[in-house]
């Protein structure tokens, strides 16, 4: 799997000749402007965590634009059917195979109001099963209890994608207990340095990843990691 950072908690993941797109905050983020070129994504597939605008802006455009399938909650998926959308709806601990692999839809911590207020249901975070390979998104959320349950009961990841900003969501201290937990030793952190609340010392940040032998990556705009 191929994954682009798109700024935020945005990633264009490549499966093969799929194309998933994580969380799209594009337009409105100050870090990608003229930086990434959102007609080129063509995504088959948006994933959606939760129903924050940092996280879903600019998934009507393009999930129009491309006839994608967005795959979230329900009450997420609801609203965007609601827009003309095509939508897979999941619901928390529901899993669901397609064609580029397995999406199970996990807990997270946080709260999920859509754009205009309305409910947006619980959020969520995703284990995506694909080419051999398990990748833990933890979307916003702080640290809780239900992530032992993954290396526990389902799988041990091999890499999580989980947020480090703090303030909004959990910051990198407790994301290197996440990372702990969930038993995996390969991070790219996420929802850093967009806004002001949530900018973070890279060095200290990757330090202290680095004292439990765990990498942090804390990727550029359009870095591309492989996995
Ligand atoms: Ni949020
Ligand atoms: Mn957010």
């Amino acid at each position: 799997m191929r994954f682009t950072y798109l700024g935020h908690s945005c990633f264009l993941i490549e499966s093969g000749s799929h194309r998933l797109l994580l969380d799209p905050f594009i337009s409105g983020n100050p870090l990608t402007v003229n930086k990434v070129d959102i007609l080129a994504l063509k995504p088959d597939y948006i994933l959606l965590t939760h129903g924050h605008g940092d996280h879903t802006a600019d998934a009507e455009h393009i999930a129009l634009a491309n006839g994608s399938l967005i795959i979230a909650n329900f009450e997420v998926c609801n609203w965007f059917a609601d827009r003309g959308c095509q939508t897979f709806a999941l619901n928390t601990g529901g899993k669901k195979q397609f064609d580029f692999g397995t999406v199970k839809m996990l807990s997270a911590t946080h709260s999920s109001t859509m754009p205009d207020g309305s409910d947006g249901g619980d959020p969520n975070g995703f284990l995506l099963q694909a080419e051999n390979k398990v990748v833990y998104i933890a979307g916003d959320t702080g640290l809780n209890a239900d992530m032992a349950l993954i290396p526990k009961y389902f799988v041990r990841p091999d890499l999580a994608i989980l947020p480090v900003g703090d303030v909004f969501t959990m910051g990198y201290e407790d994301a290197l207990i996440a990372a702990q937990i969930v038993e995996t030793s390969r991070v790219i952190g996420c929802h850093f340095d967009t806004f002001d609340p949530i900018k973070i010392d890279h060095n200290k940040a990757i330090s202290t990843f680095a004292t439990k032998g765990i990498e942090l990556i804390l990727p550029q705009i359009n870095q591309v990691i492989n996995l």
